[in-house]
């Protein structure tokens, strides 16, 4: 159990909105097929990870009341980072004035659970406030004459502040995996762009978050009736469903937003959290299943008390 809570957050989406009917007039394909297979009718656009990630950061900071100085770790989860060097979290923590320590964390569109679990230990071993981002630009690596992935994708970026707290734990349990011998069915070659086998990787997705949120539960000692939301990667909204009926949970608990995102990777599971925060759907002490899947193939889940209040 770590002693870390979430203070502060903000998201950042490209101006830029790519529609299905657009799609369809560049692509084989129709807002209908896209909508029905994958849940998504539209998606942002021409994002850059240190813009998009600078926008959110600074204002996740201000939400939380937090000064740049105050910041003692930055961690970027992304998978698409503007350069291969220098790692952009050393942009984006100049651009948002910071003097700590930054890196990159590449887990894919597990990024973000990934990043919440490494932040949690840095807490614990005493660090008082840290920045954690998930940002990714998938637009720029996406093949737009590949039908079965281009109207999958989109951009954003999701910002939480946490704080290391000295009353009851907030991070009751979490589950890391990777499955590395499966990376060939979703990679990206350096100069390439994004290609995926979808059907297999659908497969292996909704088992790998049926295991990753059931061990995440296991060990934060809670079970699946405990859980008030799930945050979902959003990737399609047919394997959500199929994982939360493998995991006993009712769909209708499960925070969506890949209708106007698509699949944003590292970003997906903070601009859903962020979704539901600001629209009232989440309530002191609520416990939230946060749960990611992705290239790797890398699967993560944390299980989080809810404690706006800061008790
Ligand atoms: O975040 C990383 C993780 N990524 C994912 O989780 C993605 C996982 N995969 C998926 O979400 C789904 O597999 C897809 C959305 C990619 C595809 O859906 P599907 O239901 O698995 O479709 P399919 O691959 O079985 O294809 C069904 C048909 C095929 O035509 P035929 O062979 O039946 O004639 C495809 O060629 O749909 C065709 N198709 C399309 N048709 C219209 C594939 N893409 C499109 C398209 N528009 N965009």
């Amino acid at each position: 159990m770590a002693f870390g809570r979430i203070t502060g957050w903000a998201i950042d989406l490209p101006e830029r909105i790519l529609t299905n009917d657009e799609l369809a007039q560049m692509v084989d394909t129709s807002d209908e097929w896209i909508r029905e297979r994958s849940g998504i009718s539209a998606r942002h656009i021409d994002g850059k990870v240190s813009e998009m990630s600078t926008n959110a950061g600074k204002a996740a900071l201000e939400k939380a009341g937090v000064k740049p100085e105050e910041i003692d770790l930055f961690i970027l989860a992304t998978t698409t980072a503007d350069k291969v060097v220098p790692a952009t979290s050393s942009i984006v923590q100049n651009n948002l004035g910071l003097s700590c320590g930054a890196f990159d964390l590449n887990a894919a569109c597990s990024g973000f659970v990934y990043g919440l679990v490494t932040a949690m230990q840095f807490a614990d071993s005493g660090m008082e406030k840290i920045l954690l981002i998930g940002s990714d630009s998938l637009s720029t690596f996406t093949d737009w004459e590949d039908r079965t992935t281009c109207v999958l994708f989109g951009d954003g970026a999701g910002a939480v502040v946490i704080e290391r707290t000295s009353e009851q734990p907030c991070f009751l349990g979490w589950d890391l995996m990777a499955d590395g011998s499966a990376a060939d069915l979703l990679y990206c070659e350096h100069g390439g762009k994004i290609v995926m086998h979808g059907q297999e990787v659908f497969r292996r997705a909704v088992i790998a978050m049926e295991n990753a949120a059931n061990a995440a539960m296991e060990k934060a000692g809670i079970t699946n009736d405990q859980i008030s939301l799930v945050v979902p990667h959003q990737a399609n909204v047919r394997i959500i469903d199929a994982a939360m009926k493998r995991l006993g949970i009712p769909k209708e608990k499960a925070a969506l937003v890949m209708d106007t995102t698509g699949n944003t990777s590292a970003a997906s599971i903070p601009l859903a959290l962020i979704d539901s925060i600001d629209s009232g759907q989440v309530e002191q002490d609520d416990l939230l299943l946060l749960v990611g899947f992705g290239a790797g193939m890398t699967s993560a889940a944390a299980v989080v008390r809810w404690n706006s209040a800061g008790n």
